[in-house]
């Protein structure tokens, strides 16, 4: 793979600025980001008066925690415009959040929002070692979801040619792929498993097409999974993080130089890292939960949002903004098995370590009696009509899964293709315990 170290000359000069630079300029714009939401938000105002909290108390970055938090339930209650901060007349779109449940959550932007929303995904994506003039093949979904638009638009504003594929259509978007040569490809990680069967199908190599640059995010995935697709396609697998409560895809970077964690774009998000359960502010390199304050949003200001995402802050590297470690998983998918915390993406990165399986996978949870199981539905990686062979990929999985996760675990083999394919998000916990 080809070294895509970028001249430093290239990147916007807030992303080599000093420290100070950086904590002056969001001090500058947390203040009026919260004047703005307390002014023309009346969900804020309430919400801040109720804290007795006024923007005039942020006399540091540090006060930031005096403040309350807003949580999704806030955005629900609220359905679909009651946190806005500016007229309908002012919003150029809406989004939706991909929330499988009940009604989206509904996000808007200004033409303002907008403009540095392209202008954050250009820089991740020259992040990802993408340039001006490449063909950029986006499978992100387009619809409410911020994933395909969101990064249609950055694509654009860098001089990407883009492709507006969308997800689903496997078998053509890799005949588009294979014809039209992009050197990127924008999509979650699950679905670009999807595509690496499909080009295999097909007879195509896939260490042969064109792509150089995978840009993948809108799930959590490993670093054994980076490897595997990048092995697989002979290409740089770098990640990207967001949320549509915040703006959507583009929050956060990871720079292909490094692959060390994600860069946050710290001018325009204030990151904190809180204990989930006392709220309280915790040091940097420590583990919790992600909130985050926006310091440029115009039409949904959002005041230190619990992100419900696990993961801790680093200092910067290839830029000067701190980073956050790969996503482990959102709290929601925490599963406390028999009281060990366990997440999907601890299970990926068993299956990765078994050669004879391919890395599909669903967990299942059942109750018998008091008493919780779980187990994990897998692929082989290629049909295994011997039973033996099967039976010997699950004791080597449940192995693994005891040694390093610390559960049981109940192993189930599947044919090749015989998990649900996802197109977009990939659905890895099924919950059949009874409720209640
Ligand atoms: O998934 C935005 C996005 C689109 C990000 C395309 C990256 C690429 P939502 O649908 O609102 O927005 O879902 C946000 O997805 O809170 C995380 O739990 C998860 N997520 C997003 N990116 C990553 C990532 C988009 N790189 C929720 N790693 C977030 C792990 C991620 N989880």
């Amino acid at each position: 793979m080809q070294d895509l170290s970028p001249n430093r000359k290239e990147l916007d000069p807030i992303e080599t600025a000093s420290r100070d630079e950086i904590e002056a300029l969001q001090f500058h714009r947390m203040k009026r980001s919260l004047k703005h939401a307390f002014e023309n938000s009346p969900f804020y105002r309430n919400r801040f008066i109720q804290a007795d909290v006024h923007p005039e108390d942020l006399k540091s970055l540090k006060d930031i925690a005096k403040f309350p938090f807003t949580v999704k339930q806030d955005l629900r209650d609220t359905y679909p415009f009651g946190m806005f901060a500016v007229p309908q007349t002012k919003l150029v779109r809406i989004h939706g959040s991909s929330g499988t449940t009940g009604k989206p959550t509904v996000v808007g932007y200004t033409q303002a929002d907008i403009d540095h929303w392209a202008n954050l995904i250009a820089r991740s994506i020259r992040a990802a070692g993408g340039r001006a003039g490449d063909m950029l093949h986006n499978a992100y979904g387009y619809g409410l979801f911020t994933g395909g638009i969101g990064a249609h638009y950055g694509a654009e504003r860098l001089g990407c040619t883009v492709v507006p594929m969308s997800g689903g259509m496997t078998e053509r978007q890799v005949t588009l792929i294979h014809d039209f040569k992009p050197r990127i490809i924008m999509v979650t990680p699950s679905y670009m498993l999807s595509i690496l069967d499909e080009f295999r199908r097909q007879g195509l190599d896939p260490r042969e097409s064109s792509l150089e640059i995978g840009i993948f995010g809108a799930e959590p995935w490993t670093n054994a999974m980076r490897q595997e697709i990048e092995e697989a396609f002979d290409m740089h697998a770098v990640d990207i993080y967001g949320l549509s409560e915040i703006m959507g895809p583009g929050v956060a970077m990871e720079c292909v130089e490094t692959k060390d964690g994600l860069h946050i774009w710290e001018d325009h998000f204030f990151p904190e890292i809180i204990d989930p359960v006392t709220g309280a502010v915790l040091p940097d390199g420590e583990m919790g939960e992600l909130v985050f304050t926006t310091l440029t949003k115009e039409a949904l200001p959002m005041v230190r949002y619990r992100t419900r995402d696990l993961t801790r802050i680093l200092p910067g590297t290839a830029r000067s903004m701190r980073r956050i470690e790969k996503i482990t998983g959102r709290s929601d998918d925490m599963i406390i098995l028999r009281g060990v915390n366990v997440f999907p993406t601890q299970i990926e990165e068993q299956i990765l370590k078994c050669a004879g399986l391919a890395p599909h996978f669903q967990i299942e949870l059942t109750r018998a009696g008091r008493m919780d199981n779980m187990t994990v539905h897998v692929e082989c990686a290629e049909a295994m009509a011997d039973a033996d062979a099967r039976a010997k990929s699950a004791k080597e999985l449940a192995h693994h899964i005891k040694s390093v996760v610390g559960v049981s675990t109940r192993i189930e083999v599947r044919d090749p293709n015989g998990i649900a394919r996802s197109e977009g998000k990939a659905k890895r916990v099924i919950d059949n315990r009874p409720k209640g």
